[in-house]
């Protein structure tokens, strides 16, 4: 399936709502093309779109990537492979995040490639390798330093001699992935990248040559050259947001979603009146109190009950009371001519105002990649650019 009959299709089978995830499939054309600038052309771009392409929307955004000549695309689960391959896409997938051995059918069956990150994964690809028809190809993850997924630098040597005796499987990459996600200290960095490189002479030295070797996330691509190799995995950059404040300014990269609803009902409530479950917040004065169809089961996170803005009419006004399931009331009081329907930005910028996940994340003590990721699949994204005519 094209992307434009993707993006046709996801518009078609929606019935209006009026909260919405704006994605600017153009935006993240750009910042895919920043990232393919800075690496140069000699080295392979691996998409990461794991967990719905962070909240993005899967299948649209690897489309887009596949546009783009990339490499190929990440994702955590085999589930997601199979998501991708269902809809039609045949470039690369590499299964990052572990399987269980009755997963493992599915890397035949969609042509998925595994991560191998435990010696006893072999087996099931043992298993596999004993039907298959084609080699099946797999990297190998090394735990350098993150202490969680990937085979120690001692258990290395074994699982390769063990691996290399199974006919039909190839050793096609070497990754590893950095413990320190803003690489504001490249130091325990660097340590990983020299213990990624002493295995890979070690591994030399047993005759093998592993094709691609890979361990930079956008950190490593914004700031850590000599972590790049041959392969990078980008993934947030991707979709807009620089990995640590400090990159903030100097990467030319452009938020590719914006999380939207409008006022579903408007009320003029006197001095003293309580609002939502609990309570929790009492009007000091005579308020105008607006509810917005939207709430945690969207992804909007209950903890900005009394404590989130949001924008209407380019102001930002409070949200009061407790964020409920489907809904959440804010005081627009201060707001002359705000109307029902007026369109409500929660993530994302109007008039001069911006809301973007990073300064979001700030608030609430957590990362962009949660506040992106937590935009749930009740809410309908609305994909601009490359809505054109298949
Ligand atoms: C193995 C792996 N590589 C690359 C990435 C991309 O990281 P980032 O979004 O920080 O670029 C991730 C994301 O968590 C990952 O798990």
């Amino acid at each position: 399936m094209t992307l434009a009959k993707t993006l046709k299709k996801t518009l078609a089978i929606r019935p209006p709502h009026p909260t919405v995830a704006e994605i600017d499939l153009a935006a993240f054309r750009q910042n895919l093309r920043w990232v393919r600038d800075r690496i140069g052309p000699q080295r392979a771009l691996l998409t990461v779109v794991k967990a719905n392409a962070y909240g993005h929307g899967i299948i649209p955004i690897s489309q887009a990537a596949v546009s783009e000549n990339i490499q190929g695309l990440g994702v955590a689960f085999v589930e997601e492979g199979i998501q991708i391959r269902r809809a039609g896409i045949t470039e690369p997938i590499l299964v990052m995040a572990g399987f269980l051995p009755e997963e493992a059918e599915g890397f035949l069956k969609h042509r998925l490639t595994p991560v191998i990150s435990h010696p006893d994964q072999l087996d099931p690809l043992k298993r596999l390798a004993q039907k298959a028809s084609r080699p099946i190809g797999i990297h190998l993850k090394i735990d350098t330093g993150m202490g969680r997924l990937g085979l120690l630098e001692r258990e290395l040597g074994p699982f390769i001699e063990r691996a290399r005796a199974v006919k039909k499987i190839e050793i096609l990459g070497l990754m590893s992935h950095f413990a320190d996600d803003e690489l504001t200290d490249c130091r325990s960095a660097e340590d990983q990248i020299d213990c990624f490189e002493k295995v890979q002479r070690t591994i030399e030295s047993l005759g093998l040559k592993i094709p691609l070797l890979h361990m930079s996330n956008s950190a490593a691509i914004v700031g850590l050259k000599r972590a790049w190799f041959n392969l990078v995995r980008p993934g947030i950059v991707l979709y807009g947001y620089a990995p640590s404040s400090s990159a903030k300014d100097s990467i030319p990269i452009k938020p590719v979603m914006t999380l939207k609803t409008r006022i579903i009902h408007l009320k003029r409530v006197p001095a003293g009146t309580p609002i939502s479950y609990g309570r929790t917040f009492t009007t000091r004065r005579e308020s105008l109190i607006a509810v917005l169809p939207i709430g945690y089961a969207d992804g909007y996170s209950r903890a900005w009950s009394n404590r989130g803005q949001v924008l209407i009419d380019g102001q930002r006004v409070p949200v009061i009371g407790r964020v409920c399931m489907d809904m959440t009331v804010v005081d627009v009081t201060d707001l002359p001519t705000v109307r029902i329907g007026a369109e409500t930005v929660l993530i994302g910028a109007q008039g001069t105002e911006t809301l973007w996940a990073d300064a979001l994340a700030r608030q609430l003590g957590t990362i962009p990649y949660e506040i992106l990721c937590a935009v749930s699949h009740r809410v309908p994204r609305l994909y601009r650019e490359g809505v054109e005519p298949s």
